[in-house]
């Protein structure tokens, strides 16, 4: 029996940070209070330190540099060379400096001549599709190690904004549109990061949905419909990862910026929640001393990113003169001290010690995270995986002879052997468009007997003739995405649907192989045969794809995001601010959709979407049956039966919603399992449901509402593929905002 939201190796690690966070029931309901001392060996001793502390100690502490030259200005000496940020260390008390390096799928670096070369994850979204949390700790584990032998103790990931808005540039980054899923998968990286030592981030708090004009655009958002969704992902992610360090983000919401919004930081974030660790802002989103400092932003991140220090002798001043009293610095620093001290970085120095990673047995780790995440979207009369007795395929497009795509901006992880495909994209950041040197048709060579034909796709007519020599085509399509911008739609660029009509229109027996940052349109589907997501599947990215296509593995990713028919069918079919001049202030209505994101709002309008949240096939078929529920710990327990009835080893993603009458929408992801079977093997599973997934979040009295009556359990393979259903009567409950 498997048990995905309890995966045993990482809960165990964890078991004593979940225990502090149930029982700290005062911590979670009042404002931000230092946790007494005596629970917390950490507290007592960040405390002890900060009483030792003079007040330029405290505030160096809470002042952190950007590690690399901006605008003419050097970093600090010490800071790592290209690096996202550097805060100093105070020696007489034995506090580390701190080290910061982006970000969620391995040690990036900024621009430049001296870029460190490591190994890559596939892309947040692609390890949120393998559904597989102890996947998602493995690899963050593994980054996690490269961090700490690059000299690092602080990592700006793992990355939880909710895919609200399938345009947003950073979704790749992300772990999809489902608080539930996105915020366990971050939770898993958030744990396996800091299981090195590395103090992890979750980024960006809150409401950075879409990059286009991130540093303008005011979020409207009622609080219980946030906490039901963009927020809920985030608490999640908290419970299960417990990060040192929160990233508040770029927007404002409701008014005021984020890395000033006391109701955020404060209430939510440090009060009903009850997080110890630190609130440090992302690089130039402190916009001023006080309002910041009484706000909840414990640390400014990234000078001289903001257009003042504000935290170092402004803060300083402030203090002096009563503005900010000095026990609020006390707190900032206790906070930065506890995250350092409970994750371990203080008693564990970093050094550069590069050359001790293994990078043969880390580039496996992250091949396992991608072929688990590659998603199999459609496949007609079986043409895959590759047939033994296929002759001839014909490989276009996506640079597929050279490398495998990865996402821009300040997560980009440089490979080693440098770029595959060099002067690809924008010069100046958040490019290069980084291929990654692991081809997919190299690595497809070593696995097949067929002929295979290379055609970089350029040419409509000789991508045509090529397909039409060929048994089998694939065609890789591919979609950069990038930090700092949106896509302007949800088509393919560079014209690539013309090339995929025009090679399927010559071969019907046509494979599209997408790399993409999350869903686009597909105009050519009912004449392919089959379509894979890849996603940014990492360093050994082609190997991955290789051995999904050719069916040494199991394709068993599953959508953690909505592929739309089109716009259209979303809540905002424009995306704001696009039109607007650079700097322009604007509003983005989340109350249209409120928590209704994803498949909450298309079962909602009842829009039938290209695939569904939840959808991938495999290899084999399964079955599912003796799907039971009752009441138990306050929620739904729910058991079920998966069996392989294929002739091939597969894994199923046997996934249960919830639903009643009067909710955001029909139904709600309540839990899931992943479930590995060999042929004819069949597993129980039991799932516990998330309690806050059968609750209202009551604006009113600030808890989560159970109400009494009756609820379906829905067992579905996906949002739109239900299998049985059966109804479970609940007891009225409630329970406070931080609780479960
Ligand atoms: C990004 C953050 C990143 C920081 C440091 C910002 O532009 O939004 O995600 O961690 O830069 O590089």
């Amino acid at each position: 029996m498997t048990k995905p939201l309890q995966p045993t190796r990482w809960a165990l690690a964890l078991a004593a940070a979940f225990a502090v966070q149930f029982t700290l029931p005062a911590a979670a309901q009042s404002a931000p209070q230092p946790q007494s001392q005596s629970q917390d060996p950490a507290q007592a001793r960040a405390a002890k330190l900060v009483s030792q502390m003079t007040l330029d100690e405290k505030i160096s502490l809470v002042f952190g540099y950007f590690g690399t030259e901006f605008q003419g200005k050097q970093p600090p000496k010490e800071a790592l060379v290209q690096s996202a940020g550097y805060v100093k260390g105070i020696e007489r008390l034995g506090i580390t400096a701190q080290w910061l390096t982006d970000a969620g799928i391995g040690v990036a670096s900024q621009p430049g001549k001296k870029v460190r070369e490591r190994t890559s994850l596939p892309a947040g979204i692609a390890t949120a599709a393998t559904w597989n949390p102890e996947l998602a700790f493995k690899g963050a584990a593994m980054i996690g190690k490269e961090a700490r032998l690059s000299g690092f103790n602080v990592m700006l990931g793992g990355s939880v904004n909710l895919a609200r808005e399938p345009r947003n540039g950073r979704n790749f980054e992300y772990t999809g549109e489902d608080p539930l899923l996105a915020g366990v998968m971050a939770g898993a990286q958030i744990a396996g990061v800091q299981s090195n030592h590395v103090v992890s981030t979750l980024k960006h708090f809150a409401y950075n949905d879409q990059e286009t004009g991130r540093n303008q655009v005011n979020v409207k958002i009622a609080d219980p419909a946030g906490r039901m969704s963009d927020l809920l992902a985030f608490q999640v992610a908290i419970e299960r990862g417990n990060p040192g360090s929160v990233m508040c983000s770029y927007n404002r919401v409701n008014g005021p910026y984020a890395c000033e919004h006391d109701h955020l930081l404060n209430k939510v974030l440090k009060g009903d929640w009850g997080f110890k660790g630190y609130v440090m802002s992302d690089w130039g989103a402190t916009h001023s001393t006080i309002p910041a400092a009484l706000s909840g932003l414990d640390q400014q991140s990234g000078y001289p990113f903001d257009k003042s220090p504000y935290f170092d002798g402004a803060l300083k001043e402030a203090v002096q003169n009563g503005h900010v009293p000095e026990s609020r610095l006390d707190d900032m620093a206790r906070r930065i001290l506890w995250a350092l001290g409970a994750h371990g970085a203080l008693d564990h120095p970093v050094k550069d010690e590069s050359q001790k990673i293994d990078y043969t047995a880390h580039g496996k780790i992250s091949q396992l995270d991608a072929e688990e995440g590659i998603v199999l979207l459609k496949n007609d009369g079986g043409v895959l995986p590759l047939a033994g007795n296929v002759k001839r395929i014909a490989i276009i497009g996506g640079h597929a002879n050279k490398g495998v795509l990865s996402g821009g901006g300040s997560a980009q992880v440089y490979p080693r052997g440098g770029l595959a495909v060099p002067n690809e994209g924008p010069k100046q950041w958040p490019g290069p468009m980084a291929y990654l040197p692991d081809s997919p048709m190299q690595a497809l060579a070593k696995r097949t007997k067929a002929v295979l034909s290379w055609n970089d796709g350029k040419d409509l007519a000789a991508a045509a003739k090529a397909a039409a020599a060929a048994d089998v085509v694939l065609v890789f399509a591919t979609q950069w995405t990038s930090e700092g911008n949106d896509v302007p739609s949800l088509a393919l660029p560079n014209k690539q649907d013309a090339l995929i009509e025009a090679v399927a229109r010559a071969n019907r027996k046509t494979v599209v192989v997408l790399q993409t940052g999350g869903p686009v349109t597909m105009p050519w589907l009912p004449n392919v045969a089959g379509v894979v997501e890849a996603w940014y599947p990492g360093s050994n990215g082609g190997e991955a794809i290789a051995r999904v296509l050719s069916g040494e593995v199991d394709a068993s990713g599953r959508l953690p995001q909505t592929f739309p028919a089109s716009e259209a069918q979303l809540p905002r079919p424009k995306l704001d601010g696009i039109d607007l001049p650079k700097d322009s202030r604007f509003d983005v209505d989340y109350n249209i959709e409120g928590a209704a994101v994803g498949y909450k709002w298309f079962d909602l309008k009842g829009h039938k979407p290209l695939f569904a949240f939840g959808h991938g096939l495999s290899y084999t078929s399964f079955s599912h049956a003796n799907l039971k529920a009752e009441p138990a710990e306050g929620a739904i327990r729910v058991s079920f039966s998966t069996t392989n009835t294929g002739r091939r080893d597969g894994k199923a993603v046997p996934q249960v919603y919830v639903a009643r009458a009067g909710w955001e929408a029909p139904k709600r992801l309540g839990g899931w399992d992943k479930v590995p079977l060999k042929a004819g093997e069949s597993r129980t599973s039991t799932v516990l449901v998330d309690p806050r997934t059968l609750a209202v979040f009551d604006g009113a009295s600030g808890k989560w509402k159970i109400a009494a009556g009756d609820y379906q359990v829905i067992l579905a393979t996906a949002a739109d593929a239900p299998v049985a259903t059966v109804t479970v009567r609940l007891a009225a409950r409630e329970f406070a905002a931080g609780g479960r």
